[in-house]
């Protein structure tokens, strides 16, 4: 269950948040009448496009010959780099600023060349999308192949420094003397990580419907960001923006694998203004694998010294990644290692080798999910080096501000986190010494790690408007992914206003709505919370200063009050409503919004994260090697909670990650061919509910007056933080083996 251990109320009223407030969006979506992209009926007939993939990794197309698919039943166009419509150039390879990344031109068909393995090559629209796939069968292309690099270790000579990670971290950096301070140390921890590529699997693929009317299209598809999207739609296509219109009301999960425009967009506005006819495209779940994004195969290596006590002199945290030659991403994967353990020398880099794949994206808890991994079971080596309880070793090692931005946290209750679950989990069942504790043939195991996650917040608005009959809409061109956005801006509104939950109605996903952050980087509820409290606190000062003047007489402007869905004039209330209908029979509108907390120096004065402590108890069969999860705990400091069961759910979901990437998760790559071989959700093994043992979420929580006004933070991907560490360590403690090259399938401990 589900338990605030302490709870401190904010101010502003809360009757709704922070409650476990049921979806508002849940019934539409367990009938089926929440429509996704692929589902939309609107407009004219809608024809079907079908994306080509190229059969190379790297080379040139010499010679594409569409006249068979051309002359196929139902098809009514096929599109090769010969005759598609003029795009702008792609960028250069290198990554841009931030904003650019999402902004830049991504045009198809480009040319001859092809940069990786099913690429697209062609596009095939016909009546119906069965009749466009078997088209596209009938294209015959020559090729000339060029071999590819694919290997990460065996270039890692060829590695460089990339100018700055995603978000704009930079790439390395260095407190003190770290290689001094670690050839000194007492004890040293020198040990390397491996982790593979991984790839999100959003349960709705990337599927777009594009319209045209006139010089404007209307894009319904499934995307994060939506003013982000539209922008480098725009670009891609060569229009001004305002022409474009992104619409995604219903997002069946992202996780960074839809912050930016892919193909299936590009390709149906392209066809469709071709056309004059509506165009749906999917990705189908296996070219997924190759155009919607992956995280990167990576080698860390984490090296520790600390003095017998246990307190750290030396952190050094090095990662080495693929990254694409067509355009780079270097996931900021030891950015968190900046924040998370005191130590006086300090230095993390990240370094990229090039292959021939398309781009890695953002996945889940970009950085912390795959850094984590490595430095939380360095950590766990470390105090069995020790012979220290891992929770004391981080005790021990808790700074007491940022050590690399010496600036105050916000708040941080990392030491809490990890004492109340070491007291709900029973730590002190757990063997120090690996493999004592049996059970017939299984070996039992407990393990731990911290979790930390930045808090952000991103620029956003939020018009509302409440009509004479006291019902409430606002509008953000917000996203719901599945997290439960609809929900906690419901609450958010109706607590704001004092007003139910049912007069209240969000409408998100149009990009015409007032620009918000969207959903990425766990921003959405604290960026477009905000907004929306502030518009609907605008919103409430117009009703009040509009019953002022109209209202009954008061001597004081001030004795005119609102609560509980009424206004108060000095002593007496009167309903909501009937003030609405006599003094803004028209309604009443108002708009609120919020700056980007990087540009703000309130911001910039604190570090700003969320932090949790995983526990996990796995069993391994000591014949087999079969690992199993059987217990999970997580305790979480998010600052103020909005909705304790979307917030569980958030941290339930982020926790089977951890559990996915720890034991399953691996997408095996074809060293020859560049190619993912277990493309699908048969072969890319992810924890089914068979594989989801006792999982518990425990909220310690408090406000965070320094995040935001909602005293929120980020909690999304804070879930994924520590949680593989945690696992892995308990099998560590279960057997005695230590495996270092993620995922941990039982061949390794045999
Ligand atoms: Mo998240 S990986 O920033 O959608």
């Amino acid at each position: 269950m589900t338990e605030n251990a302490q709870r401190r109320p904010t101010s502003g009223g809360d009757q709704f948040i922070g409650k476990a407030v049921d979806r508002v969006d849940g019934p539409r979506k367990v009938t089926g009448t929440a429509p996704y992209a692929y589902e939309i009926a609107e407009g004219p007939l809608p024809a079907y496009g079908y994306i080509l993939g190229a059969a190379i990794a790297k080379g040139r197309i010499l010679e594409i010959d569409a006249e068979l698919a051309e002359r196929a039943p139902g098809v009514l166009y096929v599109m090769t780099h010969l005759n598609a419509p003029r795009q702008p150039e792609f960028g250069p390879a290198v990554t841009p600023a931030v904003r650019e990344v999402f902004t830049r031109a991504r045009p198809v068909l480009r040319g001859d060349h092809v940069h990786y393995y099913d690429q697209p090559i062609g596009l095939v629209v016909a009546e119906t999308f069965e009749a466009a796939r078997a088209a596209a069968a009938l294209i015959k292309i020559r090729y000339q192949e060029t071999a590819g690099d694919f290997g990460l270790e065996e270039h890692l000579a060829a590695a460089y420094a990339p100018k700055r990670t995603n978000a704009g971290f930079e790439t390395d950096s260095a407190v003190g003397d770290f290689e001094a301070a670690f050839a000194e140390a007492e004890v040293r921890i020198d040990v390397s990580y491996r982790t593979p590529y991984q790839h999100h699997n959003p349960m709705e693929p990337h599927a777009t419907l594009a319209i045209w009317q006139g010089d404007d299209v209307t894009i319904h598809t499934s995307a994060q960001t939506l003013s982000n999207f539209r922008a480098g739609l725009a670009a891609t296509l060569g229009v001004p923006v305002e022409r474009v219109r992104v619409v995604s009301r219903y997002i069946g999960g992202g996780f960074g694998s839809k912050l930016i425009v892919h193909a299936d967009s590009v390709f149906a506005a392209l066809a469709a203004r071709i056309l004059k006819r509506p165009v749906k495209i999917t990705l189908t779940r296996q070219q997924m694998f190759a155009n919607a994004g992956h995280r990167a195969e990576m080698l860390q290596q984490v090296r520790l010294g600390a003095r017998a006590d246990g307190r750290l002199i030396a952190l050094g945290h090095d990662v080495w990644s693929a990254t694409a030659r067509v355009e780079e991403f270097c996931e900021q994967t030891a950015v968190f290692a900046r924040s998370l353990y005191a130590a006086s020398n300090r230095l993390t880099r990240h370094r990229l080798v090039t292959v021939d794949l398309n781009r890695g994206e953002w996945m889940r808890s970009p950085g912390e999910a795959p850094g984590m991994l490595a430095l939380e079971c360095a950590m766990d080596e470390l105090a069995e080096h020790l012979d220290l309880d891992p929770i004391e070793l981080r005790i021990r090692n808790e700074p007491d501000q940022d050590p690399e931005r010496r600036v105050p946290f916000s708040t941080r209750n990392l030491v809490a986190c990890m004492q109340e679950g070491a007291r709900r989990f029973d730590w002190g069942r757990r063997s120090p010494e690996p493999g004592r504790l049996r059970e017939g043939r299984k070996l039992v195991g407990m393990g731990m790690a911290a979790a930390i996650r930045p808090n952000y917040i991103g620029a956003a608005a939020a018009w509302v408007r409440i009509d004479a009959e006291g019902q409430v809409t606002a509008r953000l061109d917000m996203t719901d992914i599945g997290t439960g956005t609809y929900t906690i801006l419901t609450q958010i509104a109706a607590d704001t206003l004092g007003v139910p939950l049912a007069a209240i109605a969000i409408e998100l996903g149009d990009s015409r709505f007032p620009l918000t952050a969207g959903s990425g980087g766990s921003w959405g509820a604290a960026s477009a919370g905000t907004a929306l409290l502030r518009a609907c606190e605008a919103l409430k000062e117009k009703i009040l200063a509009a019953a002022r003047v109209h209202g009954a007489p008061v001597r004081n402007a001030a004795d005119v009050s609102m609560a509980a869905g009424a206004v108060r004039f000095g002593n007496r209330a009167e309903d909501l409503k009937d003030v609405l209908r006599r003094v803004a029979p028209e309604g009443l509108d108002a708009r609120g919004s919020v700056e980007a907390g990087a540009g703000t120096e309130a911001y910039q004065a604190f570090s700003q994260h969320s932090y949790g402590a995983h526990f996990a108890e796995v069993s391994v069969d000591c014949d087999t090697g079969e690992i199993r999860a059987r217990r999970l705990l997580a305790v979480i400091d998010a600052g103020r909670i909005l909705n304790t069961k979307t917030a569980r759910s958030q941290i339930l979901g982020g926790m089977t990650w951890g559990l996915g990437a720890a034991l399953m998760e691996k997408t095996v790559l074809d060293g020859r061919y560049g190619h993912f071989v277990n493309h699908d959700l048969a072969e890319y093994h992810i924890p089914v509910n068979g594989d989801v043992p006792d999982l518990d979420v425990v909220f310690l929580e408090e406000n965070d007056d320094k995040a935001n006004p909602l005293g929120a933070k980020g909690l999304g991907e804070l879930g994924v933080c520590g949680a593989g560490a945690a696992i892995a360590n308990a099998v560590y403690n279960a057997t005695g083996v230590r495996v270092r090259e993620f995922p941990l399938t039982l061949d390794k401990l045999l």
